[in-house]
């Protein structure tokens, strides 16, 4: 672990103290609470106020986890060193961005200087006309295949952005193993004029597979001599695979080992956005990602946002014990965001050993989970504001997102802001007697508050500002690994289920002789019966 035992003693004194502190008396003993616990950086404003932790705790965290230890890991990635030791690779997702250039990067910059220019300009190419099929016509939509990192990033993006689409290209975006919901997919398209995107980091993921094998059958019509390879694009950083799926090196875009699949947006991974909204849109969104990076290096770990947010995230998870964490962005277009950021902070810290293999003394990560508001105020937000378990919230808000009634977004903010007040303040059974409310109903409407949240503020909802807000949780969720001294750029959780789902297939397809558990067997029996 990062942090020193002596250390870890000291923050563990410090939060017994802040345990059962009451939120709205931190704020009534410092007049400048607000001030102290907001930090800005560029477009995005973390306030950080409502949450257990005070002047004392804050330079105590300061005192202790802004150490050498920390500054060195930041230097070993961002100069190219291995920082994914158990796959002995680097981590260069923010090379992609551009915002690092040293001499250590020049050999990367060159590569993906070649990579984007090729997958922007084929993007554009097909939006303006100049790349068409084999009937010389345009494309009017396409699929990209893909799944986890491959899709969720993407799928999000271009749904956020959706108030800026032109009609020319629509994405549609194909993940799960699920042939009933593919075809409703493609009974409303043309196979001829619709360009197929496989995108597949390793180009071995079943999922993947097996949908672009359907998918090229359905775009030749079952005439399997019928050639479609102007149809469809590979998107790895294994061609070797690609081709031999027949897709050519001059349809093959490429990216690289060291960069995670959950952190492949910005790579040719991202090439839909350029197809929906031009290669512009892109970019804008690679500049705000690369603008927000730079927070990394231009000041001190005190003065930005993404440090402070992965501090209250493991304080509220190791010190308050407060184990899951909402997020809520307030906006209808960032519905898939919670989804995106779950695989990114999930998957990355979701781990239970050290980089050392020695086990973690920490919980390493938070169960994320979220919808946006207000409609998540119509759902889970009872168990929220109500419930007998404490979950701190993210709470997402865009400053200038009103289409041509302002009123209406004033609507928006004054629910977001309500409901990370109501959290803090509650309703006690005092007040509610004050109010006359029926002696019987009292308890059932205390409102217990004193509850923690986070408000992180966006300038608007665009593509350079969405860029800085992944950026901003990917450095969070970094500097999280960090100090928990965990890799959060490998996913070895996720291969024992792929393999046991293979025996199970063969199993339910053929005569594999390997015996399941009970419960395991019984259901492939009950499942088969249907099957028969
Ligand atoms: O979930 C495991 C995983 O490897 C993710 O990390 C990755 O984003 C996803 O599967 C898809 O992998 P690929 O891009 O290689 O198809």
């Amino acid at each position: 672990m990062l942090i020193k035992s002596k250390d870890l003693i000291r923050l563990k004194k410090s939060s017994k103290k802040l345990l059962n502190s009451n939120l709205s008396k931190l704020f009534s003993k410092d007049k400048n609470r607000h001030k102290n616990f907001n930090v800005t950086y560029s477009n995005i404003t973390l306030d950080f106020s409502k949450n257990f932790i005070d002047i004392a705790t804050k330079k105590l965290i300061q005192q202790t986890l802004i150490n050498e230890n920390l500054k060195n890991k930041i230097e070993k990635l961002l100069n190219g060193e291995v920082a994914n030791n158990t796959e002995n690779r680097r981590v260069g997702h923010f090379w992609l961005r551009k915002n690092f250039d040293n001499h250590r990067m020049g050999e990367f910059q060159k590569q993906i200087k070649v990579e984007e220019d090729r997958f922007l300009k084929f993007a554009d190419d097909v939006r303006n006309g100049n790349i068409k099929n084999f009937k010389n016509e345009t494309f009017t939509d396409v699929i990209s295949v893909g799944i986890g990192g491959s899709d969720l990033g993407p799928n999000m993006v271009y749904q956020a952005l959706m108030n800026s689409h032109d009609g020319k290209v629509n994405i549609h975006f194909i993940s799960n193993l699920d042939q009933v919901y593919l075809d409703t997919v493609l009974k409303n398209l043309n196979p001829d004029r619709t360009l197929v995107l496989i995108i597949s980091k390793t180009f071995t993921t079943l999922e993947t597979l097996e949908n672009a094998k359907y998918i090229k059958k359905w775009l030749q019509g079952n005439d399997v001599k019928k050639d479609v390879s102007s149809n469809i694009v590979a998107i790895t950083t294994d061609p070797t695979q690609s081709e031999k799926f027949g897709i050519g090196k001059e349809k093959t875009f490429l990216f690289w080992d060291w960069i995670g699949g959950r952190y492949s947006l910005f790579s040719a991974v991202g090439i839909s956005i350029a197809l929906g909204y031009g290669s512009k849109f892109f970019i804008e969104m690679k500049s705000g990602a690369g603008d927000y990076d730079k927070v990394i290096t231009k000041c001190e770990l005190k003065d930005n946002p993404s440090f402070w947010h992965a501090v209250i995230s493991l304080w509220n998870l190791n010190f308050m014990n407060f184990s899951s964490l909402a997020i809520i962005p307030y906006s209808s277009l960032l519905s898939k965001f919670p989804a995106f950021l779950q695989q990114t902070w999930m998957e990355s810290n979701g781990k239970s050993v050290q980089v050392n293999g020695k086990r973690s003394k920490l919980i390493n990560s938070p169960i994320i989970f979220g919808e946006p508001g207000t409609n998540s105020q119509h759902s889970f937000f009872q168990m929220i504001q109500q419930g007998n378990q404490t979950i701190p919230v993210d709470f997402i808000l865009i400053r200038n997102n009103y289409g041509k009634d302002k009123l209406f977004n004033d609507q928006l903010i004054s629910n977001a802001l309500a409901q990370s007040m109501t959290l803090m303040l509650g309703k006690s059974s005092k007040e509610l007697i004050k109010e006359k409310s029926r002696s019987e109903l009292v308890n059932h409407k205390v409102m217990p508050g004193n509850r923690p949240s986070n408000i992180i503020w966006l300038e608007h909802l665009d593509a350079y500002n969405l860029g800085q807000l992944i950026s901003f949780y990917e450095i969070s969720i970094m500097l999280q690994g960090f100090i928990l001294n965990i890799n959060s750029f490998d996913q070895f959780g996720v291969e024992l289920g792929k393999s046991n789902a293979k025996q199970i297939y063969q199993k339910i397809n053929g005569d594999s002789k390997i015996k399941f558990d009970s419960s395991t067997e019984e259901n492939i029996k009950f499942y088969k019966k249907t099957n028969l």
